[in-house]
């Protein structure tokens, strides 16, 4: 087989300087790709900046036979990252929106400068990014986008509301823009990734770590980005060589008429039915929630405690 190439196309990877981003820089500046490779090169707190960051890794794809160019702003400023993108190659194609912080501390003690630090970086900084190159992807009616979630804001995470609350954030995000990209042949998924890093040193044994190599999350990402890709809206755990696809799950659930008799009484006496994961289903959009609404306007007000069973019929129970 041969190997996945992405030559003339151009690859904006956010917080390229180390750790996950870097992995994935020099990838794509391996297998033909132009590269900008964004580092703000501040702490993983997200104190200070330095342009050795970004700097260190462009001379590593140059002196691999690659293309590769710096930029140093902070994502927040996203419009600036891909300006470096349309001025040095004329064109973007794949945007990988990884720069990150940590905030880590216990909800009680959390103050609202790590709070908004957090959004910014990662809400802001991935909203600023793929809405300066959108433009050019719709233009073009060919774009990619990869961000990044975690488990975090998938399950909770104790001490980390802050960033749990914005990793979660990147999923709607994507599943929108998917939505919305579809048309113009623009593509995104969104990872939920685990990898040894300046992030996790401290948090992780060493031997976990040690099979936690960022590497190991580049090759799905580069599935994703790749032209002959369809994948768009989805949501992946990725790390050591796992690689799983998430998806969201609706119990079969109650379905009541919504009158008076739709009582907190009502409710708790099937309170199971609720959580009945039994023939759950899986849905993609609102619209499979308004289809219930609908169902459920449409009953008679006798009616009352009927289940779903997602095959579209009804049972009485
Ligand atoms: P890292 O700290 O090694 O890399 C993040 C990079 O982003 C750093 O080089 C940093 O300088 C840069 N950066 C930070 N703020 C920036 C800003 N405002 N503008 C531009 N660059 C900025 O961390 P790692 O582990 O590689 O994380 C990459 C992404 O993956 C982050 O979004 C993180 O939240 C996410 N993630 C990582 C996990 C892991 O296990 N390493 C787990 C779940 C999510």
């Amino acid at each position: 087989m041969s190997e996945l190439r992405y030559d003339g196309q151009v690859v904006v990877v956010t917080g390229a300087g180390g750790g996950l981003g870097k992995a994935y820089a020099l990838f794509f500046g391996s297998r033909g790709a132009s590269v900008v490779v964004n580092d703000l090169g501040g702490s993983f707190k997200g104190e200070g900046n330095s342009t050795k960051a970004a700097d260190v890794i462009v001379d590593e794809i140059k002196a691999a036979g690659g293309k590769a160019v710096a930029n140093y702003n902070s994502v927040t400023d996203g419009d600036k990252i891909i300006e470096t993108a349309i001025q040095t190659y004329g064109r973007i194609d794949i945007l990988i929106n990884n720069a990150g912080i940590l905030r880590d501390i216990s909800f009680k003690n959390l103050s609202d400068k790590d709070w908004d630090l957090i959004i910014d970086v990662h809400v802001k900084g991935s909203y600023k990014c793929a809405r300066a190159a959108w433009p050019h992807f719709r233009k073009q009616k060919y774009g990619r986008v990869i961000n990044t979630a975690s488990a975090a804001g998938l399950f909770g995470s104790f001490g980390q509301t802050n960033y749990s609350a914005a990793k979660l954030a990147m999923v709607g995000f994507t599943e929108t823009l998917a939505k919305e990209g579809a048309k113009y042949n623009i593509l995104a998924n969104v990872i939920a990734p685990i990898a040894a890093s300046r992030m996790t040193e401290t948090v992780m044994p060493a031997d976990i770590l040690e099979n936690l190599k960022p590497d190991w999350v580049v090759p799905l990402v580069a599935v994703l980005v790749h032209k002959d890709s369809q994948e768009s809206g989805s949501i992946y755990e990725v790390g050591g060589g796992h690689v799983a696809k998430l998806r969201w799950e609706r119990a079969s659930g109650l379905l009541l008429k919504a009158d008076d008799t739709y009582t907190p009484g009502a409710l708790l006496k099937q309170w199971d039915q609720i959580s009945n994961f039994n023939g759950a289903e899986h849905p993609t959009g609102p619209a499979d929630f308004l289809a219930l609404l609908d169902k459920s306007m449409k009953m008679s007000p006798g009616d009352k405690g009927q289940t779903l069973d997602f095959t579209g019929k009804v049972a009485l129970v």
